[in-house]
């Protein structure tokens, strides 16, 4: 154990994901369980730089496992990208004792995580919290499975209206630069086609999908399109499969935000759980500047210069079940 860790901070900050609040929860409480104080920082850098910093107990995280968002509130950070912010938020942290953080969160919040302790050397861990499963070194981001059941649900949804009035239709979902929101709620929700950024399929390949179902009457199909798409969103593809053919009746679903809310499930509650608990037992063997993650079912911490240089990417094999079960 480091035993000069006294104070623990903690905070979200980026995107919200189901499951942030779980993770508070076990950062909290592994922090109390090892003696330490804990503080919550609110909305992410912006609350560190103003000090909105509130001291908290293990009671403070009670009934808050099942709840999405995040208690501690998050935001996206202009100033901390200065030094002059950064310096502003050390500042408040001192100010409070907290010689130490834990930052649960996406690539952004990473880098400034990073450079906070590069320049005042304070012990830092990354917990990825993100829906979009875009981070290397964690098979796994918290709020990844949640984002991708609740496409998966309204794909079927979907499905049922596209069945009844004969309908093409195309679901746009959320998942930034990343494929794996699409390909993972497209095979489950057995889509017709994927579009993702880590595929080379083009329009042509697309619309050679489609056009069959000229033949064959199958007016009713759902083409899962991820927003990173680089052929263009849901909206564009179904314009232009549009101007090509008149025989489908298309429709655009775009997700939205809709997949960032709601209950974290079960994978979800237990991996913040572990990474909560494995982010504090990280620091106080002396862990810094990594992130923890899931690898192969055990958890790992990856330094910050390995893990900021790397890419998730998507399994091969998803993408070659992909085509074959779309047939
Ligand atoms: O990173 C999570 C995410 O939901 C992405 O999938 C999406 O591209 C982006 O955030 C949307 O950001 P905002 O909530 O700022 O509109």
């Amino acid at each position: 154990m480091v035993a000069d860790i006294k104070k623990i901070g903690v905070f979200t900050s980026g995107g919200d994901a189901p499951g942030m609040n779980a993770a508070i929860r076990a950062v909290v409480r592994a922090s109390i369980y090892y003696k330490k104080e804990v503080y919550g920082i609110m909305r992410g850098y912006e609350g560190m730089i103003e000090g909105d910093i509130v001291k908290l107990g293990a009671r403070s995280v009670g009934n808050i496992i099942q709840r999405g968002g995040t208690i501690l509130k998050s935001a996206r950070s202009q100033h901390f990208r200065t030094p002059e912010g950064r310096k502003q938020a050390f500042e408040q942290l001192k100010k409070h004792g907290i010689d130490a953080l834990v930052a649960i969160g996406g690539d952004g919040t990473f880098t400034g995580l990073h450079l906070l302790h590069q320049e005042f050397n304070l012990p830092v861990v990354c917990i990825p919290g993100t829906i979009d499963n875009d981070i290397a070194g964690t098979d796994y981001t918290i709020g990844y499975d949640t984002a991708t059941n609740t496409a998966v649900e309204a794909i079927d949804k979907i499905r049922d209206t596209a069945l009844s009035h004969n309908r093409l239709f195309f679901v746009e979902v959320m998942g930034r630069h990343s494929g794996y929101i699409a390909i993972n709620s497209g095979i489950a929700g057995g889509a017709g086609a994927i579009i993702i950024p880590e595929d080379g399929m083009s329009f042509e390949d697309l619309y050679a999908i489609l056009k069959p179902g000229q033949e064959t009457a199958k007016k009713s199909n759902v083409v899962v399109v991820a927003e990173g798409s680089k052929i263009g969103g849901a909206l564009e593809l179904a314009r232009k499969v549009a101007e090509r053919s008149s025989y489908f009746d298309i429709k655009v679903t775009i997700l939205g935000h809709l997949q960032r809310g709601g209950a974290p499930t079960y994978f979800d509650r237990v991996l913040a759980s572990k990474l909560g608990v494995a982010a504090v037992e990280g620091l106080l063997k002396g862990q810094t500047d990594v992130m923890v993650g899931i690898q192969k079912g055990e958890i790992t911490y990856t330094p910050f210069d390995v893990f900021a240089k790397g890419t998730h990417a998507i399994n091969e094999d998803d993408l070659r079940i992909a085509k074959i079960l779309s047939i």
